[in-house]
């Protein structure tokens, strides 16, 4: 099929439709824009030259641009003015029959080959398409809030849609300057799917009572490198939003434990308490401020510090530690078992520091955790054993404070913050390719672009090491015992064989 897409019709005229219309008109198309509502759409293309006139002020675009924009803009007044689109958008209520009943009409006037994309988040595209008398035109064209800002498109085919159109909705993409990725028609399609682990793990440490929502959302932003914080995250998109789709990813997936939501949330969104819509939310806000900030605590220089023992699963923790130990003329304990006052310091992989003193036979009472996860070079987490001596975490705790790094001391948990938020992250994203809902490479844009993570997950564990997220699931699998952390067979198979973990054959 050959369609050059020159006139789209938008169906919806709400933040995303509005959103839509002005990409495509931005990228030379002619638009037709209709909502149900009355007056609906001309609020929106009144909307729209007030956006396109800022971006001028701006001098992101011309005025000529912005005129030529304005003037391919038609305000439809019925449905069957978009009789002559190439492609026809519809951006309504998310709701299955009310969508379902749309394309029943559109087919009344439109002609075969004229193309019909859904710009659902949730609702599967092959059930959209179910009714229709040619579902081989419809599939998926999911687009992001605030449109013109994320610059990513899923591409979804139904069962039953032609391959053709896929490639023509995929084209128009690059055309509105956009990345397309191509998903396959399943629950949450790549985004909302691969987005599941980093709330979810969350949560459950916060539910754990390992760490509070200060400590938690530090340690993830500054030690990973994500721009928000889980519990600013769910904050800024409100419960009544998230946790739905929480409980709808999981249900979908008949209750795979990976996306298990968890009862905070729903405790919360049955309060009330949704986020800043509501000035409460896991903070609380005034004016749309956060009211509650709470730094990491900083303990001061001792006068005398214990020698260090130190014991590593991989030897470039050990030369690091050793490396800062003796920056700060911290004394090494280099036997082969700790001397009796030695602090001992231990750079496990997902474990907690009971389990790690059992395994390597060291007193608890000394033990203090490292999460080397993402090296020393920003934040540090610690993790004192349930018997560990205050001096001892003490010892720890300012030693790591001596260049005036940042660090937070957790309660006992398998696998520190990062290393099971993170290894959750990538495992997921692993599942998905194993599944085939996209490729590595989409599945890293996809999630980069849409999510903000400072990398694509798949490639994010090539980064880390594949081995150490591995070991890291192994242990937290064998002690918690709960298949939620059971390695994808993606991973462990490309472990086995020493590839990255975007090796495709
Ligand atoms: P919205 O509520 O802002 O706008 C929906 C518009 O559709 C309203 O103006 C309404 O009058 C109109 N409408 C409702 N039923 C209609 C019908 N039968 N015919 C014509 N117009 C009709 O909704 P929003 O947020 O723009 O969402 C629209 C779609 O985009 C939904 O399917 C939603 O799931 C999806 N979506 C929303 C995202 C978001 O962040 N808001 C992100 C990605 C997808």
């Amino acid at each position: 099929m050959t369609i050059q897409i020159a006139t789209i019709g938008i169906i919806g005229s709400g933040i995303m439709g509005t959103g839509i219309t002005q990409i495509a008109l931005q990228s030379g198309h002619q638009v037709y824009l209709y909502d149900a509502k009355a007056g609906a759409a001309q609020i929106a293309s009144e909307k729209l030259q007030l956006t396109l006139q800022k971006l001028v002020e701006k001098n992101k675009i011309t005025t000529e641009s912005a005129q030529q924009a304005l003037a391919n803009l038609v305000v439809a007044q019925n449905l069957d003015d978009l009789k002559n689109c190439d492609l026809i958008i519809e951006a309504i209520v998310e709701n299955l029959t009310v969508k379902q009943e749309l394309i029943k009409q559109l087919e009344t006037f439109i002609p075969e080959t004229t193309i019909i994309a859904s710009n659902t988040s949730s609702l599967s595209i092959t059930a959209i398409a179910s009714q229709s008398q040619h579902p081989e035109r419809i599939a998926g064209y999911h687009f992001f809030n605030p449109v013109p800002l994320m610059k990513v498109i899923e591409v979804i085919p139904g069962i039953r849609t032609q391959p053709d159109i896929v490639r023509i909705l995929v084209d128009l993409s690059y055309k509105m300057g956009h990345r397309p990725v191509v998903a396959k028609d399943t629950p949450g399609f790549i985004i909302n799917h691969a987005g599941r682990a980093y709330g979810t793990e969350s949560l459950k440490i916060l539910n754990e009572n390992v760490a509070n929502i200060h400590e938690i959302d530090r340690i993830l932003k500054h030690t990973l490198g994500f721009k928000m914080g889980p519990f600013e995250l769910l904050d800024l998109t409100g419960l009544d939003v998230s946790h739905p789709v929480m409980e709808s990813v999981y249900e979908q997936y008949y209750q795979e434990p990976r996306y298990r939501p968890n009862v905070l949330t729903k405790q919360m969104l049955v309060a009330k308490q949704l986020g800043r819509k509501t000035d409460q939310g896991f903070y609380s806000y005034t004016a749309g401020q956060k009211r509650d900030e709470q730094l990491a605590v900083k303990v001061d220089k001792l006068s005398q510090y214990p020698a260090v023992w130190i014991a590593t699963d991989f030897t470039a923790d050990r030369e690091l530690l050793t490396h800062y130990l003796t920056t700060h003329q911290i004394e090494i304990d280099i036997q082969a078992s700790p001397a009796k006052d030695s602090l001992i310091l231990v750079a496990s992989y997902g474990e907690d520091t009971s389990s790690s003193t059992q395994r390597l036979n060291l007193d608890a009472t000394r033990t203090v955790s490292i999460d080397l996860i993402n090296g020393l070079n920003t934040h540090r987490t610690l993790m004192p054993s349930l018997i560990t001596q205050d001096k001892f975490s003490q010892a720890a705790h300012s030693i790591f404070n001596l260049d005036d790094g940042e660090v937070t001391q957790i309660q006992e948990s398998v696998g520190f913050v990062a290393q099971r938020v993170i290894a959750m992250v990538v495992n997921l994203a692993c599942d998905i390719a194993q599944q085939g809902v996209a490729t590595v490479d989409d599945i890293n844009a996809a999630v980069h672009l849409g999510l903000g993570y400072p990398h694509g997950p798949i490639s994010w564990g090539d980064v880390l090491g594949p081995a150490k997220v591995l070991l890291i699931l192994e242990r937290m699998t064998q002690i918690t015992a709960d298949p939620r952390y059971r390695p994808s067979p993606w991973l462990q198979r490309r472990v086995k064989l020493n590839q990255p973990l975007t090796f495709t054959a």
